[in-house]
């Protein structure tokens, strides 16, 4: 039975000291919430975080690692660093980084590889851009994502791993994917990932949907049959609306 997830990605947002004030209002809102709740603060707001978030059920993420262990990466953060800071979760592949910071399905799958080692789970991003859709190649392009993403893992590996859909159309644009087009891939997804290992694998595997998840979408989103929670941007800058998306 897959618990759902709900996961705020805060991207370039909030200073440490606003982390300590958010998560603090969010741990009452959400205590007892319905579903497992992850925020996925910046590098410096961490050790904030987590600090404010000790004793409660958030968890606390990071956005990014470097797939080294070590060396000479001037301004990366490496998994090691994370683990003893106390991050549990690592946001890996966002399209952001993809666009922006030239990563790659192989850097995307190395990254994963380096968080399973320190004991991280990887929150998988792919997605399909609007002109992708528009040609039809979007669950091509997807299996192909999920496929080199998944190299090299083990069934117990891939079993810890989260996979978030998030096609790039629908992030920050308010365009939220209607539930039956965010359902039909997350299934083909789940179907892609029982094609490299097995049904009972892929059925294990938490697969979120992102892009303009808000609080009036949420549960409907949440209900359908593969979809098993979110990654929430924009609306988990709000405390109140994404308390709602905890328990939608
Ligand atoms: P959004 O972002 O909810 O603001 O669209 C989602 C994401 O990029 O993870």
């Amino acid at each position: 039975m897959r618990k759902i997830l709900a996961a705020g990605n805060w991207k370039m947002n909030n200073t440490p000291s606003q982390t300590e004030a958010m998560i603090t209002e969010l741990r009452d809102k959400v205590a007892g919430a319905k579903n497992d709740v992850l925020i996925c603060a910046p590098f410096v707001c961490l050790p904030a975080a987590v600090k404010a978030a000790e004793g409660s059920n958030i968890k606390i993420g990071a956005q990014n690692l470097h797939f080294e262990d070590k060396g000479a990466y001037t301004g990366e953060i490496s998994a090691q660093m994370l683990k003893e800071i106390g991050a549990q979760y690592v946001i890996i592949g966002h399209s952001e980084r993809r666009e922006y910071f030239a990563e790659t399905d192989d850097t995307v799958n190395a990254k994963v590889i380096q968080a399973l080692k320190y004991g991280l789970i990887p929150v998988l991003c792919c997605g399909e851009s609007l002109k992708q859709r528009e040609d039809t190649v979007t669950f091509d392009f997807i299996r192909s994502q999920i496929k080199i993403a998944f190299r090299g893992l083990s069934k117990e590996d891939a079993l810890k791993v989260v996979v978030a859909y998030e096609p790039i159309w629908a992030i920050g644009t308010g365009k939220v994917a209607t539930s039956e087009q965010a359902n039909e891939v997350c299934s083909d997804i789940r179907n892609c990932l029982a094609g490299i290992y097995d049904q009972e694998t892929a059925d294990g595997i938490r697969i979120l949907y992102g892009g303009s998840v808000n609080k009036d979408c949420a549960a409907e989103l949440f209900s359908m049959s593969d979809i098993d929670g979110g990654l929430v941007g924009g609306a988990s800058l709000k405390c109140d609306d994404f308390s709602i998306i905890c328990n939608a």
